[in-house]
């Protein structure tokens, strides 16, 4: 795409300032923030440095900051030594034994709260069980959970004795685990028997054990941990019990020091080819970003309970639930299920009964829940919250509005955080008792973030509302490291433009008079459905796996509750399925995409053609493919059409 093609549709002027009072209790005060950019923007590699000494402790201290003869594959204080669990920890124990760590709730409404105390003691416990099952340092270990602190715990262990953990949401099919666990070549299996999740059970081992079935030859032992409490298989010298795993074991267990680019975790995402990556994270960096944003964009405080409601199988819940807020010292809620269950008034019974302060939820969520109206949240007490957050996808006005008044009652400023899976951490972000904030903008770069919006030669656009590629032009603590197993895809996905000088984020993005940064959508086939990242080819892949498909493009569509919706346009073996026959063969095709990749992943809408609209040269008119999808009027030339025939079927018109 040219940056021509970016344009904009949306301008949006309102302007929300922080109240005095937010400001005057904040962590991060008007001349903290320029204090903070001034040193970042003098010497940026000594402000990270200083942030790095300041919030963590080091079992050797680092004298090298940042490492780029390797370039792109950036190293940060390479030459020191720590432990991720023992600053998420060990660190708060002489303070804070006694202070809750996690507070959970189960779907069915257990409650349970876990002091740090009992955190140190889980953790070392399993950490002890990983080592008796003969997991040491490096070892990929991947964990397949319910929304439960043991998620938490477990990924905790894994930094504790260094290995490498690799977390696959509850969501994701047997197929797409079994890809995950032969492309980290894991040797364990972390799973539970099964989660409760929109008044249903999610049989995680069920599909663990059928993604093992299929040939998972790296993995020696799978630990399941008993939640749901239904029956399940359990294979003689594989298969244990997490309470018989941990049963005996010492509740102490000395962190390994790891080197600082020891990889902390890897985790799959979606890119524009039909294979997911696995993007891995560095220790002491990712920690780091991880650290600040909770403290400078969450504004975590030690009377705080902060709630993200991202499960732990996406990056939001690793820096913003599982690492970030207890390196921060923070309380944080863990809840396993779903908004809407038993009503969509769950949430903020949620807030009312466990007084949360802080909430961090995507726009999807927000939209949702919006349109149950305001008499569920107006039935809570919500007068603990003082913060609010979306992540995953721009938040449209409308939506923004609604979480200001109706759940923030007009007081919690509202912070808008665009980062990555591969950012690790927060970039862009209102500051919240600093930035004045408009609705649908995520505002400004970090202190120590260097955020561009360029054009295809790689020039600054400095012309206000004008849009481009965003990009960010100087390496940053938490970045990704490389793509696990294939380096040269990393510098081929994230560095292939600009001489390789500049991360390529892959969304573009405009800014407005005040310098404000708008995203405006991904520049590459990455559909955003729910905050989630979905490749369109990794789509593509799961369908024309199927018999009966010969050829699959898949697009999004704009949704009014998810964002995006994916609309697949299928052409089959023999005659096109019409009347039932296509009814049929939508359904199987939607279960097949959700066996193949995840019900997250299926078709809203399948459309059949005798052929796909290409040009003469053979490709795919995937602009065309969009426009049909959206059901707008064809106003470009579909004259270069190989077979303009089609057109009308995908319309549903012939
Ligand atoms: O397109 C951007 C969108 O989500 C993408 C990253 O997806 P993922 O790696 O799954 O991480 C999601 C959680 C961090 C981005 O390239 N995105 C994320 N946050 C925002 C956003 N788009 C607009 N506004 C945001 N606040």
């Amino acid at each position: 795409m040219s940056t021509e093609d970016i344009k904009s549709g949306l301008i949006e002027n309102r302007l929300f300032q922080p109240s005095a009072e937010f400001t005057a209790k904040a962590r991060i005060k008007p001349d903290d923030l320029k204090a903070l950019q001034k040193q970042a923007d003098e010497d940026y590699e000594g402000f990270w440095a200083e942030q790095a000494r300041k919030y963590m402790d080091w079992h050797k201290p680092f004298t090298q900051i940042l490492d780029d003869s390797n370039a792109p594959h950036f190293k940060w204080f390479a030459d020191g030594e720590m432990n991720v669990s023992y600053n998420c920890i060990d660190r708060h124990l002489a303070s804070k034994a006694d202070k809750t760590a996690i507070i959970f709730e189960g779907e069915p409404g257990d409650v349970h709260h876990i002091s740090y105390q009992q955190l140190h003691d889980d953790v070392c416990q399993f950490a002890n069980a990983l080592k008796a099952k003969g997991v040491t340092k490096g070892d990929r270990v991947v964990i397949y959970m319910p929304m439960v602190p043991e998620a938490v715990i477990a990924m905790q262990a894994c930094a504790r004795i260094g290995a490498i953990h690799s977390v696959v949401f509850g969501g994701f099919s047997a197929d797409s685990l079994r890809d995950r666990i032969n492309d980290a070549r894991a040797v364990m299996l972390i799973t539970a028997d099964g989660g409760n999740r929109g008044g249903k059970i999610v049989a995680l081992k069920e599909a663990a054990d059928k993604a093992l079935d299929k040939g998972c030859d790296t993995i020696e032992n799978v630990i399941v941990l008993k939640r749901s409490g239904q029956d399940v298989h359990m294979q003689e010298g594989r298969d244990s019990w997490w309470h018989d795993a941990v049963a005996g074991q010492n509740k102490s267990c000395t962190p390994e020091w790891m080197n600082s680019e020891h990889p902390l975790f890897l985790l799959y995402t979606s890119g524009s080819t039909g294979k997911p990556k696995g993007i891995q994270h560095a220790s002491a960096g990712y920690l780091l970003n991880a650290i600040v944003t909770n403290l400078w964009v969450f504004d975590l405080q030690d009377d705080d309970i902060f709630w993200c409601t991202a499960d732990v199988g996406w990056i939001t819940g690793h820096t913003y639930v599982a690492y970030g807020p207890l390196a921060a010292g923070g309380t944080i809620i863990m809840f396993e299920g779903a908004p809407v269950i038993p009503d969509a008034g769950r949430f903020w019974k949620m807030v009312e009964q466990h007084k949360v302060t802080i909430f961090y939820t995507a726009p999807t969520a927000i939209r949702a829940l919006m349109k149950y109206g305001d008499s569920f949240p107006n039935s809570y007490d919500l007068s603990s919250l003082r913060l609010l957050g979306t992540v995953g996808e721009p938040i449209n006005p409308e939506a923004w509005m609604w979480y200001h008044t109706v759940i923030g009652k007009e007081i919690c400023p509202i912070v808008d955080t665009w980062w990555q899976t591969e950012t690790g951490a927060n970039v862009l972000t209102p500051i919240p008792g600093v930035t004045a904030t408009k609705p649908g903008s995520c505002t400004l770069p970090l202190p120590g973030m260097a955020v561009d919006i360029v054009n295809e030669d790689g020039e600054s656009i400095t012309e206000p509302n004008k849009g481009g590629y965003l990009v960010i032009t100087k390496p940053w603590p938490s970045m990704a490291r490389t793509i696990w197993g294939d380096d040269n895809r990393y510098v081929e996905t994230y560095f292939p433009k600009f001489g390789g000088k500049y991360y390529l984020a892959g969304d573009s993005a405009r800014r407005d008079e005040d310098g404000y940064f708008w995203i405006m959508g991904r520049i590459d086939d990455v559909l955003n459905v729910s905050g989630h990242r979905l490749g369109t080819m990794e789509i593509e892949s799961a369908l024309v796996a199927h018999e009966a498909v010969v050829e699959a493009a898949v697009v999004g569509r704009p949704h009014e509750l998810k964002g995006e919706a994916v609309v697949a346009f299928v052409i089959c073996h023999g005659d096109r399925p019409v009347g039932e026959a296509a009814d049929k063969m939508v359904k199987e095709l939607r279960n097949w995409v959700g066996e193949q990749i995840g019900a997250i992943a299926k078709p809203d809408d399948i459309r059949f053609a005798d052929g796909l609209p290409k040009t003469r040269s053979g490709k795919i008119m995937r602009r065309l493919l969009r426009t049909i999808a959206a059901g707008e009027e064809i106003t470009s030339d579909t004259s270069t059409l190989e077979n303009p025939a089609v057109v009308a079927q995908l319309q549903g018109k012939a």
